[in-house]
């Protein structure tokens, strides 16, 4: 059955794509939400025509007007996406020219190639700085804990085995480092976003006389003293997806993060460890078993982080192989990054209301921070003091902690005259290690658990959180 021709490319064909091939084919379903940032881009890209002469100030004004009403229409939910017309960009140009005729000089010296990649980058930098905020606010739920509780002792872990003693606000912290990477690295994504691809064209440019900085300019994609930052090679500029893989890695390794912290918290919420209670809004309870509070907040949260790894996957699988440049494996770009935006901004507010509304069990934590085999090193230390290097004292302490397993008491309940047998870099002193507070206060240095350099920290992220 023969088809109209498709509107915009169809000179050539005689026939219309098939049903199956236009569902197949069509990306509006999901690109639609690039229309702010497509509209952006076709007003600057007119407005750079009108200012070389290749339109006039009226034909841009109508452009304009006609592409703010749109958009008003676009945002009022009455606009009406229609997949014959494929994705974003055509679905705009399409009503535009139905309404203003200039329209039809819209798309001089551009392409869908360009403009793609243009409203991607758009996105890309207000998808940076919106999920920056959302980490934010998990990492002002985190400090406000760490306020309320950090003053306890909980033990600090290697192997899932208790190791040393620490803060509960330096545990937090260590938190608050990771996701402060996170927005460091989305920053780092959102200026690798500011740069210009309109006036690449399909592959090669135009002949056209464009201006490319005043289009640059128009959008913002500008350093810091102003200087509009345009793309250096248009066959490039048009196949060059890494931003794509480099946004969604930034979603996965934060995914990394939370999944982690996920899953402190599912065992600091368990009945072994009982450091914490999590809030009920963020819980669910069993169908079956009454009795049950389950944390599915922090299990969805670690189920998510492998959605966004798998998010990344799919991008750098789907562009390792391509020819240069642009092919339309390409139009497959779009859901794995609006997905991974999509979830990380969900699971950092998640991460957010589950930490805001936890208890921290204050007498659970002493009661694990008491054992003494948790100063074990603070013992070794203790003998590095008297003079004894360390690979002995290790060994020394090793000897204590079997004689306590021997005689079945607690490390600092040994005889002193049996500790002294073992080593003579035991003095009548040597119990005096087991003071958490002497413990704290000797962890002096930067980055350490001391008080006074949790002091330090909580200014720090007082100061860097606002
Ligand atoms: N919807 C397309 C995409 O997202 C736009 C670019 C189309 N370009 C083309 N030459 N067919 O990739």
């Amino acid at each position: 059955m023969a088809k109209k021709s498709q509107a915009t490319w169809g000179g050539r064909f005689s026939d219309g794509p098939a049903d199956l091939m236009l569902r197949f084919s069509e990306s509006v379903s999901f690109d639609h939400r690039l229309a702010p940032f497509d509209i952006q881009g076709s007003k600057a890209h007119s407005a750079m025509l009108a200012h070389v002469g290749l339109i006039t100030a009226k034909e841009r004004d109508a452009i304009h007007a006609g592409l703010d009403a749109i958009l008003k229409e676009i945002e009022a939910g009455k606009f009406k996406w229609d997949t014959r017309f494929e994705d974003v960009h055509m679905n705009i140009e399409q009503a535009l020219t139905q309404r203003v005729p200039a329209a039809a000089k819209l798309h001089t010296a551009r392409s869908r190639n360009d403009q793609v990649a243009t409203d991607m980058r758009l996105w890309f930098k207000h998808a940076c700085a919106t999920l920056s905020q959302h980490i934010l606010g998990a990492q002002r739920a985190l400090l406000t804990i760490a306020k309320r509780d950090g003053d306890v002792l909980i033990p600090g872990y290697t192997h899932l085995q208790r190791a040393q003693p620490v803060y509960l606000a330096h545990h937090l912290f260590a938190y608050l480092e990771m996701l402060e990477r996170d927005r460091t690295r989305l920053a780092e994504v959102a200026a690798h976003a500011n740069w210009c691809p309109l006036g690449s064209g399909a592959i090669a440019g135009t002949t056209l006389p464009i201006d490319r900085e005043f289009t640059a300019k128009q959008l913002g994609f500008v350093d810091a003293k102003g200087r509009p930052q345009v793309s250096q090679n248009s066959m490039d500029t048009v196949a060059d997806r890494d931003l794509f893989s480099e946004f969604a890695h930034a979603c996965a390794l934060f995914g990394v993060h939370f999944s982690r912290m996920a899953e402190d918290l599912i065992l600091w919420s368990s009945s072994e460890f009982k450091f914490a209670d999590l809030p009920d809004a963020f819980c669910t309870g069993s169908s079956l078993m009454p009795q049950k509070k389950n944390p599915d907040s922090c299990e969805i949260l670690r189920g998510k982080s492998a959605r966004l790894q798998g998010n990344l996957h799919t991008l750098l699988t789907m562009a390792k192989g391509l020819p240069l440049t642009y092919n339309r494996d390409l139009q497959e770009d779009k859901p794995p990054v609006f997905d991974s935006f999509d979830q990380s901004v969900l699971c950092a507010d998640v991460l957010a209301g589950t930490i805001a509304g936890m208890k921290i069990n204050r007498d659970r934590c002493a009661a694990a921070v008491a054992d003494p085999a948790l100063l074990a090193t603070d013992l070794a230390d203790y003998l590095v003091d008297n003079g004894v290097p360390f690979r002995e004292a290790h060994h020394a302490v090793g000897a204590v902690v079997k004689l306590a397993e021997t005689l079945k008491l607690p490390l600092n309940e040994l005889p002193t005259a049996e500790v002294k047998k073992l080593h003579p870099g035991y003095k009548d002193d040597w119990a005096s290690v087991f003071n958490l507070d002497r413990a704290m206060a000797r962890r002096r240095g930067t980055g350490m658990p001391g008080p006074a350099q949790v002091k330090k920290q909580f200014k720090r992220w007082e100061k860097l959180l606002g």
